[in-house]
């Protein structure tokens, strides 16, 4: 029998080191098999890694199949809401945020992602290093603010402008699971964490100053719309965490799926170049054209970077009943987990699945491939709601950096990744250099 315990090797119980953790992980899928048997944070458990077997979880038979109950104890977001619940409550809060997630409404905030984009980078200097997790924390939070969270009315000196990026930035350390590693990280930023405290109250403000601000349409304006109360909608105090929620889920993702992507934008020659002219001329970077099957160079950049660096490095689900899954016998209460970070590196599934290659995507590749082979946002009805929107907001972010910055690289070694609550680089800095800067400064 296989047994490998992932959560020793996970940051938070010793240092990173040359060889990543979620490699381990992927050691333990190595030969090709569908299930091992895992122990995970000090649980046993099972790692599925066969797409069709990933379907079946996930979509054929999900009701057999709901959120793990540990994660919603001491979580960092509501125990009530759209996260954490399963069946008619999770349906609800699907049904209530359908509205905000309409495609046109995301392709109307194209342009505030741009302009948002442009206001951060306006304040890098030419040849002045940069923490670039950071940086794009800066924009990813700016853009929720300006966009999902708009009526909440956040002048560019409220707190909540200033302490949402800090707390996106530490949110990408918490642990995935109640039983992972804990001590200094949820320390930091915990439900209780000072910063954690501080964003909530900084949410409360706003909203006392936004009464009957918001329609259907908002995130806000639906929660504060929905008259179901407990056990189907949310008390006023599960209000604040939801909010919370959407916050830290859309921020936390795109900023770790943006800092992976400068890294390989300055590691992997003949991608750099392309970008930069998607940013001028590519009319999906605009706002239009198609994103699944024929995506443009950016859209590609993007799936390729949401293929080798999935943020969301492990999806976890528990057996609500006994069951069979590809001929194991599954007790009821039986933790099993999916990790995108394996699945996309299997090379039945992806040719040279190591190499980073956006012109993959170009050809009949989506296509063919069997369904929940791709799996960065999830499937079935707990997909990610906002995967329109992210795919948008990275596109945009990407091009419009690219096309007036290029980050060096300031080390040779690959960036590495830290397995919270995404899979985060540990450290990027890198160095800026504008491309209208004189020419004896561009170097
Ligand atoms: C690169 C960007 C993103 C990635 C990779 C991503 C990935 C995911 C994944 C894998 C899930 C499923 C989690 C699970 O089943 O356990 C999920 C759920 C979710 N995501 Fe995203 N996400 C991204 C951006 C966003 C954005 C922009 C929003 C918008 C507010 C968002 C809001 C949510 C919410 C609310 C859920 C819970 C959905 C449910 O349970 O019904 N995400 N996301």
């Amino acid at each position: 029998m296989f047994r490998f315990d992932i959560g020793a090797l996970l940051p938070g119980r010793g240092r990173p080191g040359p060889q990543s953790p979620v490699d381990h992980l992927a050691a333990s899928v190595e030969d090709g098999r569908e299930i091992a048997r895992v122990t995970l944070w000090g649980k046993e458990s099972l790692l599925v890694n066969d797409p069709a077997l990933i379907n079946d979880i996930l979509v054929a038979r999900h009701h057999d199949f709901g959120k793990v109950e540990g994660t919603r104890k001491g979580s960092l977001v509501s125990a009530n809401g759209i996260l954490s619940t399963d069946d008619t409550v999770h349906l609800h809060h699907r049904r209530l945020h359908a509205p905000t997630f309409r495609k046109g409404k995301v392709e109307d905030a194209a342009v505030t992602m741009r302009e948002t984009a442009e206001s951060v980078t306006a304040t890098w200097r030419h040849g002045r290093l940069l923490d670039v997790v950071e940086e794009m924390c800066r924009i990813t939070a700016g853009i929720a603010l300006a966009t999902l969270f708009a009526d909440l009315g956040t002048a560019p000196s409220t707190p909540l402008r200033e302490q949402l990026p800090l707390l996106i930035r530490h949110a990408m350390e918490y642990p995935m699971a109640e039983a992972g590693p804990t001590g200094g990280r949820r320390r930091r930023t915990g439900p209780g964490a000072p910063l954690t405290l501080a964003v909530k109250q900084a949410i409360r403000q706003s909203l006392a100053e936004c009464e009957g601000h918001g329609g259907p349409g908002s995130i806000v304006g639906a929660l504060r719309a929905d008259n179901a109360g407990p056990p189907h909608g949310l008390s006023r105090d599960d209000l604040v965490d939801e909010i919370l929620l959407f916050m830290i889920a859309s921020s936390v993702t795109n900023a770790t799926t943006l800092s992976w992507a400068f890294h390989e934008l300055a590691r992997t020659a003949g991608i750099a170049d392309p970008v930069r002219a998607a940013a001028v001329g590519d009319a999906s970077a605009a706002g239009g054209g198609p994103a699944v099957f024929a995506p443009g160079y950016a859209d590609r950049v993007v799936m390729e970077v949401l293929r080798l660096h999935p943020p969301v490095w492990i999806l976890s689900r528990q057996a609500r009943t006994d069951t069979v899954l590809g001929g194991w016998k599954v007790a009821s209460g039986t933790v099993v987990h999916i990790s995108p970070y394996t699945l996309h590196r299997k090379p039945d599934l992806y040719a040279d699945p190591q190499r980073f290659d956006p012109d993959r995507w170009l050809g009949a590749d989506l296509r063919h491939l069997p369904p929940c082979a791709y799996l960065p946002f999830a499937a079935g009805p707990r997909g990610c709601i906002g995967e329109a929107f992210a795919k948008r907001e990275l596109a945009t972010i990407l091009t419009a950096v690219a096309g007036r910055w290029r980050l060096a690289a300031t080390s040779r070694r690959p960036a590495v990744p830290v397995a919270g609550m995404t899979l985060h680089p540990h450290r990027l800095v890198m160095m800026p250099y504008a491309h209208n800067a004189p020419p004896k400064d561009n170097r």
